[in-house]
């Protein structure tokens, strides 16, 4: 089968602030992703730029802070066979005009500052965003019974 992989998923404040936690969580769940970690939290200063460390040079990268810490996220761990690329198709593309309908960013939103969601976009990342927000080891390791269904293993 496809390789399991893991990701790093955020439902940002506008979504959470919108009351889209539920049908964007739908989504994923639908797709057959496990969710292996879950949390509502307060993103803090110091997390979010670590987080967004990439984008550290970039005009947007202060709102982009302010936005992120502003309000309480919900973030996520999701497994599954090449999850990675399957979780960032099912967001859309970072601008939510040029996202294809269907996709999360092209049915709830209009514009790039407000996106809804974040997922990481490689194995090495994802890695990295699951310690920064996952530190304390709270990542359940276990399988479902409709797994074998989902995946065919
Ligand atoms: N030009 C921009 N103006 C405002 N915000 C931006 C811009 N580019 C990116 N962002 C914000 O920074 C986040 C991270 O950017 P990026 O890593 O390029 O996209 P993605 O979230 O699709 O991985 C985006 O989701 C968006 O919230
Ligand atoms: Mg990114």
């Amino acid at each position: 089968m496809a390789q399991n992989e893991r990701s790093l998923v955020i439902i940002k404040p506008d979504a959470v602030q919108r009351g889209l936690i539920g049908e964007i969580l739908a989504r994923y769940e639908q797709r057959g992703l496990r969710i292996a970690a879950l949390k509502l939290e307060l993103i803090t200063r110091e997390i979010a730029e670590r987080h967004y460390g990439e984008h550290k040079d970039k005009p947007f990268f202060a709102g982009l802070v302010e936005f992120i810490t502003s309000a309480p996220s919900v973030l996520m761990v999701l497994e599954g066979p090449e999850a990675i690329r399957i979780i960032r198709d099912t967001n859309g593309d970072t601008k939510p005009a040029q996202a294809l309908p269907g996709t999360i960013r092209a049915d709830f939103g209009l514009t790039i500052d407000r996106n809804l969601v974040h997922a990481s976009d490689s194995i090495e990342s994802a890695a990295d965003e699951v310690a920064n927000f996952f530190g304390d080891g709270s990542i359940i390791d276990y399988t479902r019974a409709i797994d074998s269904w989902i995946n065919g293993d």
